[in-house]
Order: C-alpha cells, then structure tokens, then sequence
C-alpha cells in the first residue's frame, strides 16, 4: 500500500491530504472564497499568494493528523493542470522542494484525473466500464473511463462550464459568489416549473445537433433576458422562482444527456463528480432519469465533490502502483487534455 502527500492548488481552494491506498488518513482544506466573493470571482494574483501563505500550515496539519513524517511517504504529488498558471505553480514548486528535501518521487497530477478518482473514495462501483459526467466551475465533460487511466471524451461544454453557469447566473440575481451554493439555497422554496429557459444545443455542420455536448451561455442569457423583463414590470424579482428554474433547466439538460450517451454507448452506470455534482437537484434528478432507464449512478462523497487534496492524492496513488512518476523538471500547463495525462509520467515531460 502507497501512502502520498497531495497538494491542490489549481484554482481557489488550498488544500492537502495524506492518501494510503484508498484511504484518506488526513485532509485539510483553506477556501479563499470569501476574499474572491468581493470581487465576484476568482482573481489568480491573489489565489497564488493566498496558496504560499496557506500552504505550510495545511502541510503541517495533515502529518500531524495522519501522525505520519515525511521519512513514512512513499510519495508527493500536487496538481500541475490545468488550472491557474502562477496558482499550480505554488503547489507544484513546493511539493517537488519537499520530494527533493526528503529523497522521495514527485508525481505531477491531471487536476481532471483526480476528480474522476473521487469517486472512489464513496461507495464502490459496479464492475465494467462507466460514464462519469464531470461538472466543475471550468469543465463540464462526458468522459468514458475504461479503467485507470483509459479515458475517451464523449461530450463537452462548447462555452461556459456548468459551474460557471451557476456564477454567473447568482451574479445577476445578487446571489454571491460562489454561485452554485448560492443558487441552491435559493432556490429552495421555488417554482421550478415557472419559467422555462432554453436547453442549449451544438449544431453539426452536416445539420442537426450534437448529441451530447453541450451549451450554456444561450440559458445565462435567457436568465438575463428574463430578468431585465421583470424589472421592467416593477415588480420585485422574483429569485427563488428564478434560481429554482434555472438549476432545473441546467439539471435536466445534464442528465438527459448523460442518460443518452450512457445508454447508445452500452454503458451501465452513470458518475457524477465535480463542484456541481454537490447539488441536490441534479443528484435527485439523476436518480431518477438512471433508475427509468436502468442504469445504476454514483456521485462522488459531498465532501470530495468540491476541489480537494484527497481527490489529487488517490490519482496519485494509482498512478504510482502503475509504476509512475515525474521527472522534477515537469512544470504546470493552465491547459491540457485529460487524455495524455498518462505522458505526466513519461521519461520526456510534456511541459
Ligand atoms: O470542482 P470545483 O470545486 O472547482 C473546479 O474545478 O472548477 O467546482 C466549483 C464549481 C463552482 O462553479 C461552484 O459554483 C459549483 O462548482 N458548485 C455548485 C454547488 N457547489 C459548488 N453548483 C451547483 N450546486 C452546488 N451545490
Ligand atoms: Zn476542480
């Protein structure tokens, strides 16, 4: 059994875990959400140099807590993509000053790979391959995992992320940020049925649409719309219905499409992970759509939905067993394809 230190610092939330096996012996996790909430999103100057400050104290806590030392590790890992360049930089430059310090391998994590690995930190799988729909505030995929590291695109966003979304739509009903969270809670006691906004489609140059990719900004546009209409009437906004009306349009559109890819695929079970698979419709609606047709659905434990170390930690985990690890010299890239994360490991670093 491997044990590894993990750190992730792709984009707002510092965090670092110490991860035996499948097993998450210590996790902690700083948000710097409040400090972005004030400028109504994410501002990558400041992640970074919130990640310097938070990172030490984060590392220190979870050896504590797992009562293991550096000299007990067979590994450290942190995320180096994709994400905010200057933001990995900080999680990528420490975790390899301490592989270096302490003699052990770094391995360089696909922040994507991890959150599929999530899932395995909740109940186990059914056997067979599987579709996991990944919904975060910068991807929202659908992704074929035919084991580790055996990963097929079948479907993405072509603008705005799920999360985003979610933003973006709370910036405009004064919701705060982050979105999602804020939406839910608002949502609470509406009508979701109330009003209708579009299910954005991708059109195919040969006519039709794409069957499972998918569209945002048409539906934070349509929210905008709606809004500026009631605000014309006089009327005070009537956010709960709104809020409530939107996740159900957002959530219905994610598992219609989820639901068909799995089925023409022949795959039977369905997984959700990522920030927005954190939210209660979407998991009530899942539920549902998988059980009429069938099909058996996972979602990541609440607590792993959301960025985290854990999550970076067991990734790192697999890939080690496999025999992985990176070269010192590999960098951060702020994009890159899940599918070549395998080349984090190869003798030639990508980047
Ligand atoms: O996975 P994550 O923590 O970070 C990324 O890798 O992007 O996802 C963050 C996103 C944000 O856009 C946030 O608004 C959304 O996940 N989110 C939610 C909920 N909790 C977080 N969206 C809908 N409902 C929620 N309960
Ligand atoms: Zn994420």
């Amino acid at each position: 059994m491997r044990t590894v230190l993990a750190l992730e610092t792709s984009c707002d939330e510092s965090a670092a875990a110490i991860v035996a096996g499948r097993r998450v012996l210590a996790g902690a996790v700083a948000s710097q959400m409040e400090e972005h909430a004030r400028w109504g999103g994410v501002v990558p100057e400041i992640a970074s140099r919130r990640h310097v400050e938070a990172l030490p104290a984060l590392i220190a806590r979870v050896l504590e807590e797992s009562g293991l030392a550096m000299a007990d590790l067979d590994a450290v890992a942190a995320t180096v993509a994709p994400g905010l360049a200057g933001a990995l930089l900080v999680g990528s430059v420490t975790a390899r000053t301490l592989a270096r310090l302490h003699g052990k391998p770094f391995l360089g994590v696909h922040h994507l790979e991890g959150h599929l690995c999530s899932v395995h930190l909740g109940d186990p799988l059914p056997a067979g391959p599987y579709l996991v729909l990944l919904v975060s505030g910068g991807h929202t995929e659908l992704i074929r995992v035919d084991g580790p590291g055996a990963y097929t695109r079948l479907g993405r966003s072509r603008d705005d992320a799920a999360g985003e979304c979610f933003d973006k739509v709370a910036r405009l009903l004064g919701l705060g940020y982050p979105g999602g969270p804020a939406i839910e809670a608002a949502a609470a006691g509406g009508d979701p049925g109330r009003f209708r906004f579009p299910k954005g489609r991708v059109s195919l140059p040969e006519g039709g649409f794409h069957p499972y990719d998918f569209s945002f900004s048409g539906l934070k546009t349509a929210v905008l719309r709606q809004v500026q209409r009631l605000a014309g009437e006089g009327a005070p906004l009537p956010v709960a219905d709104l809020a409530a009306s939107f996740e159900q349009g957002v959530a219905e559109v994610l598992v219609e499409r989820s639901c068909r890819c799995a089925v023409e695929a022949g795959l039977e079970t369905v997984v959700l992970v990522g920030g927005v698979a954190a939210n209660r419709r979407l998991r009530r609606l899942m539920a549902e759509a998988t059980a009429a047709r069938g099909l058996s659905w996972r979602v990541a434990p609440l607590a792993y939905c959301t960025d985290n170390a854990a999550m970076v930690g067991l990734a790192a985990v697999e890939r080690l067993e496999a025999g992985g690890r990176s070269g010192i010299s590999l960098g951060v890239a702020a994009r890159f394809p899940l599918e070549q994360a395998g080349s984090l490991y190869a003798p030639q670093p990508p980047f």
